[in-house]
């Protein structure tokens, strides 16, 4: 069976939800170290004060039992503590009593670079609330989640999966003063983060079609992150500017490679270097200062939407980046190795590994 995540959840509303289906039965599963990422996406430098609200832990509903997996459904919830500020203007159901808290006005500002001027004319709705709330990137906490589950299964074939911030606002080092000077503008940075996979296995993805492609499967993946406007696998763009001589990856005897520019993967299969992708995001869309932007109550211009929300978010987009890449390898290693059970995957794999070892 093949690896498969469906989400549900709004930024404000009672829960996230994730279910992941396809997990091999007897993968055991450490509840400290999914909350440990949960927390990691928190961090960072120039995030907003929710982080320190929300302190986000995982609940198990289904498909465990004693830590360890049956091969069912698993599902994953993380609650919105903020929910409780939100109670009426987030209900599910039609909220009873007088409108209290958070949420109650409708939002007719829609700030240019985020979900809500097309999703309120995609989806015909009146308030923009009703638009912003799943575009925000708040879910990628239960991605971050089903990350974590993936990496624990890529562990037991000897893969790790690390993401880091290679720069912010243009700067490679030291941002720290380059969020502040744009916080003090009322201003939004964006940056570049990178994902590096180790223990790759030769053979994960494949050039048979376009979906089995681990190279577009990795950019589909980090696309769908929020945000995230440019994705490369290992020199990508730089490639581009190379001539042919100095822009593959030379074989040695032992099959090993001489460089890396390829970052891991040719023709969408994984060549047993380590998998290097980069993912670039654009500055947040919500500003202290909003920008220009019309009232969609009266058709005037005003300014967009102020919300609270974060300066820089690139440090969180390497943990979301790293569970996108993590997930995405694991649905490729399953697809290659099958198993109901751990036991199994792990014996097709190294059934395949000692195969390939003699060539
Ligand atoms: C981890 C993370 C945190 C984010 N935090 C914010 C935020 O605080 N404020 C904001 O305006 N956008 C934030 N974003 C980006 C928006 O969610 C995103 O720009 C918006 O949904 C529009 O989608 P698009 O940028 O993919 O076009 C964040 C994105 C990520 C990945």
């Amino acid at each position: 069976m093949n690896l498969h995540l469906s989400t549900a959840g709004e930024s404000h509303g009672p829960a996230l939800v994730a279910i992941l289906t396809g997990l091999p039965a007897g993968l055991m599963l450490d509840r400290a170290a999914i909350d440990a990422d949960l927390h990691r996406r928190q961090q960072g430098y120039g995030r907003s004060p929710r982080q320190q609200l929300e302190q986000d832990e995982v609940e198990v509903l289904a498909g465990l039992r004693h830590g360890r997996t049956l091969g069912t459904p698993l599902a994953l919830v993380v609650r919105n503590r903020d929910h409780k500020n939100w109670e009426w203007g987030m209900s599910p159901w039609p909220p009873v009593g007088e409108a209290a808290g958070k949420g109650t006005k409708p939002v007719t500002l829609p700030r240019p670079g985020h979900a809500d001027l097309a999703g309120v004319l995609k989806y015909g709705h009146q308030d923009v609330r009703d638009a912003l709330e799943r575009a925000s990137a708040r879910h990628t906490a239960v991605y971050v989640a089903a990350g974590s589950v993936a990496k624990r299964l890529l562990a037991e074939l000897g893969i790790s999966v690390t993401g880091a911030v290679l720069e912010v606002g243009g700067e490679r080092q030291s941002w720290e003063s380059t969020i502040d000077a744009a916080r003090a503008d009322r201003d939004t940075l964006g940056g570049v983060v990178e994902v590096r996979a180790a223990g790759v296995c030769p053979g994960l993805g494949s050039y048979a079609t376009r979906d089995d492609r681990l190279d577009a499967r990795l950019a589909a993946a980090l696309m769908g992150i929020q945000a995230v406007k440019g994705v490369e696998i290992g020199d990508g763009f730089a490639l581009a500017g190379e001539r042919g001589s100095a822009a593959h990856d030379e074989i040695e005897p032992g099959l090993r490679r001489r460089s890396n520019r390829a970052g891991g993967i040719e023709a969408g299969i994984s060549n047993g270097e380590e998998v290097v992708v980069r993912a670039g995001m654009k500055p947040l869309p919500t500003l202290m200062r909003p920008l220009d932007s019309v009232d969609l109550a009266t058709g005037e211009p005003a300014q967009a939407l102020v919300e609270r929300s974060d300066v820089a978010a690139v440090e969180a987009l390497a943990v979301v980046a790293e569970a996108a890449v993590a997930w995405e390898l694991a649905g490729a290693a399953r697809e290659k190795f099958g198993g109901d059970a751990l036991t199994d995957m792990k014996a097709a794999h190294g059934a395949y590994l000692e195969r390939i070892r003699t060539r």
